[in-house]
């Protein structure tokens, strides 16, 4: 079975701070979510996580999977096990120490970096990486301007200096994604939508392709969507 590859970031499990700024993605208006606390809130994108992935996916994790120094940082760090997929972890600021919790994280993740590159043209990283060092070598020697795929500024988006968006940035933290896992594809700006609960998940703004920010998520149900989805979508505010 063919392995697909997603993207999550700034779960922030056990913590309430990504439902307090939840990006509507169908109108971009920054407001409460659809969770009233942290258990409601770690609940949906558990559900949407497992209704999404699939055993044998991968899923990158772009950081701040918990939060450090909360008394039950690790319980929810071990708990990410029960959840499908091949997970890798581009450690966040956030997340406890990979040194001193070395065997928790091995429990969980098949690896933990700071920063991937990936051939398609991207970088992904938990800070959104200066945009000098963007500059890629790919194969038949032509360097081009790749993409950085990243958590850690949650409803906000890398600007360029007369404000606007800059295309070349994608932020997948869970209050842009409306809590869900994104597809690479997507991500990369191929058109992929690949949800197989009936969730089209879409991304625009690929770069050059002008402004990511409104509706670069675009998510809605159709008919098969899971309840998770339904429940989501319905209460997005
Ligand atoms: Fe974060």
């Amino acid at each position: 079975m063919v392995s697909r590859v997603w993207l999550i970031s700034d779960t922030h499990f056990g913590h309430p701070a990504p439902y307090d700024k939840f990006v509507d993605p169908a109108t971009g208006v920054v407001g409460r979510s659809w969770a009233s606390n942290v258990k409601e809130g770690d609940e949906f994108i558990r559900d949407m996580w497992a209704e999404t992935i699939r055993p044998q996916d991968i899923v990158y994790h772009l950081g701040d999977a918990v939060v450090a120094g909360r008394r039950d940082a690790l319980e929810h760090l071990a708990a990410m096990s029960s959840l499908p997929g091949r997970k890798r972890l581009l450690i966040g600021n956030h997340d406890p120490s990979p040194i001193k919790h070395r065997a928790a994280y091995e429990e969980v993740f098949e690896d933990v970096m700071s920063v991937k590159r990936l051939k398609a043209g991207a970088y992904l990283s938990h800070y959104p990486i200066h945009e000098s060092s963007l500059m890629m070598r790919v194969k038949g020697g032509a360097t081009i301007h790749a993409r950085n795929i990243h958590g850690h500024t949650h409803h906000e988006v890398v600007r360029m200096e007369n404000g606007e968006p800059n295309p070349h940035y994608l932020n997948v933290c869970v209050e842009k994604t409306g809590g869900l896992p994104i597809l690479l594809e997507a991500a990369l700006g191929r058109g992929a939508s690949g949800r197989p609960d009936g969730i089209r998940t879409s991304v625009g703004g690929s770069p050059g392709a002008g402004s990511p920010e409104r509706g670069e998520f675009s998510s809605g149900t159709s008919e098969g969507g899971g309840e998770a989805a339904r429940r989501g979508m319905a209460t997005v505010a």
